[in-house]
């Protein structure tokens, strides 16, 4: 019997890169998947690959923002009719529109980021307690950052609201305890889309500086979250795994 078996995943964001990686970890642990994304052809997409890839499950998908509630409850609501229940909600769509200063960030911007990447996981979460969980219980695991935890020079805003999901994942466990385990992956640099920027042109100077030497991928972030989504973990809640390959591990630069 696999961890997941007959258990079925709503995963936000789940038509490529961690999300998609999830997805396949989910499915290949038994679970029946749904995945939701802004734009369908990224999403049609993903359904294929997952069904070509390991797993037995069923897959839906769904045209759902993150960061509109009544989208948030009408792919529930489909997951139910599909599906009849959700045992497992990720929260893993995010929003990165802004980088530079918090004294230059304007309020549209501003206002976007909380929507979706805080907000999102307070809709998403109360979507799925009311369909199934508060009665039958589940996991959620939310997608934060290593950035929750640090200062950035560019991206400061949109770490301040990973650092309000690391917050809210234990607000939510204590909420919604004993039914439902809430919790949180807090990833450093993995090598995906949103991340290019980052990794793309200098992959061998940030790996050189990591304990692990490498950057992470989306498999790392899909074994992490197979672990908080099952049985394996289950005296944990309201907690966050750090995986980063180590980049919270280093020594301050006093002298940098
Ligand atoms: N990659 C990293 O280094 C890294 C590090 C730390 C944390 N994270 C976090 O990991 C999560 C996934 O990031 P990723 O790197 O996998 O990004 P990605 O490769 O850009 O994938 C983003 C996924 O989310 C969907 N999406 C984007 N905005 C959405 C919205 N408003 N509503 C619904 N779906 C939306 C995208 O599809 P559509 O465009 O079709 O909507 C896509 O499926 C995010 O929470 C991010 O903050 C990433």
């Amino acid at each position: 019997m696999k961890v997941l078996d007959g258990q079925v995943a709503v995963i936000t964001g789940g038509s490529r890169g961690i999300g998609l990686g999830i997805a396949k970890a989910f499915r290949a642990a038994g679970a029946h998947i749904v995945i939701a994304a802004r734009k369908a052809d990224g999403l049609r997409d993903a359904r294929a690959e997952l069904l070509r890839g390991e797993g037995t499950g069923d897959v839906l998908d769904v045209v759902a923002n993150a960061g509109e509630p009544e989208q948030a409850e009408r792919c529930v609501a489909d997951t139910m009719v599909h599906f009849g229940r959700v045992d497992v909600l990720v929260n893993n769509a995010a929003t990165n529109p802004y980088m530079g200063d918090l004294l230059e960030l304007d309020l549209p911007r501003a206002e976007k980021t909380v929507r979706v990447n805080q907000y999102g996981m307070i809709a998403w979460s109360r979507a799925a307690w009311h369909a199934w969980m508060s009665e039958h219980g589940g996991t959620i695991v939310n997608i934060a950052s290593v950035g929750g935890l640090i200062v950035d020079p560019q991206i400061g805003y949109y770490n301040a609201t990973k650092a309000a999901m690391l917050l809210m994942t234990r607000q939510l466990a204590y909420e919604l305890g004993p039914k439902v385990r809430v919790n949180a992956i807090a990833p450093g640099v993995i090598k995906t889309e949103l991340a290019r920027a980052v990794w793309e042109a200098r992959e061998p100077v940030l790996t050189a500086k990591l304990p692990l030497r490498r950057l992470g991928t989306t498999e790392d972030v899909g074994n992490a979250a197979l672990f908080l989504a099952s049985e394996a973990s289950s005296w944990m809640t309201g907690q966050a795994l750090v995986l980063d390959g180590g980049a919270t591990a280093l020594p301050i630069a006093v002298d940098a």
